[in-house]
C-alpha cells in the first residue's frame, strides 16, 4: 500500500525542512519527499494543499485507564481519540488498577495496544510499588517489559530518598523519571489555584509553591544523581525560573506544558464547571503568559495533553469532590494552533518540535522525523479548517472538556501510523 500526500507544506525540524512538497509513503516507511512525485495505480493520493505535513505528533502524557477503569477509557477508545486528535503515538501513565508497577501490567498494555490500538502505545512504569511513594518498583523488570520511563504521576513522590534512588537507578537504563511535582502538605486538599479567585469562590486553594518546592527538590536530586528528570505539566512562573537556572547550569532536566495551562486561567473556574478542575490547577494570567513564553523560547521542551478522561457521573458532583482531569486528546492541536500559532505567538516549527521531535528524544522512542527510510508516522493539520468542539463526537469515553462549544481552527486532517491511514477528516478508519 502506498500513500501520496500531495502538495502540503512539509515542516520537519529534525531536518530543518520547511517546503511545499509531496510525501510518499510505501509500506510502513517514508519512501520519498520531493516535487511532483510519480504515482502508480495502487497509490492512494490525498490532496493536502494548504495543509501542514509534520512528523507524527507524540503525546507523551496520557491516561488510558486500562486496566481497571474501563468505564473512563480503554486502550481501544483512547488510541482512537489519539488518532482523531492527530497523534501517532502516546505514552500512558501507570495510575491504572492494578497500577503498572509490574511487568505483567506493562505486557498487558503493550499486547492490548498491538491487538486493538490504532496508534503506537508506550507504557510508563510506576516508579514505586503501587505508586505509594515508599518502595521502588522492580525497575529493571519494568524496563525489560517495555516501560519507556518511570513515574508515579497523579501521586507525587513525597519521600525525597525514594526519588533520589529512582533517579540513580534509572541511569543504568538511560530512561527518564517523570515527576508530578506537588507537595501534598502544601496542596493541603486544595481544588484550584490559590489566589484572589479561590478566595472569592470559597474554594480551597493549591499554592503555586506546592509545585515549585518539588521542582526545586527534584532538580537538586537530578544534579546529585546525574539521572534524567522530566517535569510533567508545569503550571507556574516560579517553576520556570527554577528550571531556567537548572538548565543554565547544564543539569539534565526537561519539561512539558499542557494546552489547558496555555489556554485557560483560574478565571475559568468561576462557573464552578468541574471540567476546569485539573491537577496542577489552572493558574493566573501571569503564569499562563510565562508558560507561553517558555514554550516559545524552548525553555519548556515539549507539549503534552495530560489527557485525563472521567465519566459524566464522576464529574457531575460538587467542585470540591470531583476528580481532577481534562479529556484533552481531541482538542489539543486546534487549541494550540488557534490560540498560539494563528496569533503569531508560536511558530509551526516550534509547535512540531515540541509535540513530535522532543517527545521522541526525551523518551528515546522512534518517530519525530520524516527522514526517508524512517517509520511513516505522519500528522497533517489543516490550518484553515474551522469547527466547534463537540464532546459528543469524541472517540474518547471522557467527555470532560471545558472547551465544549468553542470554535477552533487548525484541526488535524490526516493521521498515518506506520504507513497505515488511521484517520482522515476527523474520522478514525479502524
Ligand atoms: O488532572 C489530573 N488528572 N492530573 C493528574 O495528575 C492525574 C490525572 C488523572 O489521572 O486523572
Amino acid at each position: 500500500m502506498k500513500i501520496l500526500l500531495r502538495g502540503g507544506r512539509v515542516i520537519d525540524p529534525s531536518q530543518a525542512l520547511d517546503m511545499v512538497a509531496d510525501v510518499l509513503v510505501s509500506g510502513d516507511r517514508i519512501a520519498a519527499i520531493g516535487q511532483d512525485l510519480e504515482t502508480d495505480r495502487e497509490t492512494k493520493v490525498i490532496d493536502v494543499g494548504g495543509c501542514i505535513v509534520a512528523p507524527g505528533f507524540i503525546d507523551m502524557h496520557v491516561h488510558l485507564r486500562e486496566p481497571g477503569y474501563e468505564q473512563k477509557e480503554t486502550i481501544a477508545t483512547g488510541t482512537r481519540a489519539a488518532a482523531a486528535g492527530g497523534f501517532t503515538a502516546v505514552a500512558c501513565m501507570p495510575n491504572t488498577q492494578p497500577v503498572a508497577d509490574s511487568p505483567a501490567v506493562i505486557a498487558y498494555i503493550r499486547e492490548k495496544a498491538r491487538a486493538i490500538g490504532v496508534v503506537h502505545v508506550y507504557p510508563i512504569g510506576a516508579l514505586s510499588k503501587g505508586s505509594q511513594g515508599e518502595e521502588l518498583a522492580e525497575i529493571r523488570d519494568l524496563v525489560e517489559a517495555g516501560a519507556v520511563a518511570l513515574s508515579d504521576d497523579g501521586n507525587p513522590v513525597m519521600n525525597a530518598e525514594v526519588m533520589r534512588r529512582a533517579l540513580e537507578y534509572t541511569r543504568l537504563f538511560n530512561i527518564p523519571v517523570i515527576s508530578h511535582c506537588e507537595d501534598l502538605n502544601l496542596a493541603a486538599g486544595g481544588v484550584m489555584h490559590e489566589g484572589f479567585i479561590s478566595t472569592i469562590l470559597g474554594l480551597r486553594g493549591i499554592p503555586a509553591a506546592a509545585e515549585e518546592v518539588m521542582v526545586a527538590r527534584d532538580i537538586i536530586l537530578a544534579e546529585l544523581t546525574g539521572g534524567k528528570l522530566h517535569l510533567a505539566h508545569l503550571s507556574s512562573a516560579g517553576s520556570l525560573r527554577i528550571l531556567q537556572e537548572a538548565k543554565s547550569r547544564g543539569i539534565k532536566v526537561t519539561a512539558e506544558v499542557t494546552p489547558h495551562h496555555l489556554c485557560l486561567t483560574d478565571e475559568a473556574v468561576e462557573g464552578y464547571d468541574t471540567n476546569t478542575k485539573v491537577n496542577p490547577p489552572l493558574r493566573s494570567e501571569e503564569d499562563r503568559q510565562a508558560l507561553e513564553e517558555a514554550l516559545r523560547e524552548g525553555l519548556v521542551d515539549a507539549l503534552a495533553t495530560d489527557h485525563a478522561p472521567h465519566t459524566e457521573e464522576d464529574k457531575d458532583v460538587e467542585y470540591d469532590v470531583a476528580p481532577f482531569g481534562i479529556s484533552g486528546l481531541e482538542t489539543a492541536i486546534p487549541l494550540v494552533v488557534t490560540r498560539l500559532v494563528e496569533t503569531g505567538r508560536l511558530s509551526w516549527e516550534r509547535l512540531i518540535e515540541a509535540w513530535s521531535c522532543q517527545p521522541a528524544s526525551i523518551l528515546n522512542i522512534p518517530g519525530g522525523t520524516l527522514k526517508e527510510g524512517g517509520i511513516a508516522d505522519i500528522t497533517v493539520i489543516a490550518p484553515d479548517w474551522e469547527k466547534e468542539v463537540d464532546v459528543n463526537t469524541f472517540y474518547s469515553l471522557g467527555k470532560n472538556s471545558p472547551f465544549q462549544g468553542l470554535k477552533l481552527k487548525g484541526w488535524p486532517l490526516v493521521t498515518i501510523v506506520a504507513g497505515r491511514l488511521v484517520m482522515e477528516k476527523g474520522q478514525v478508519l479502524l
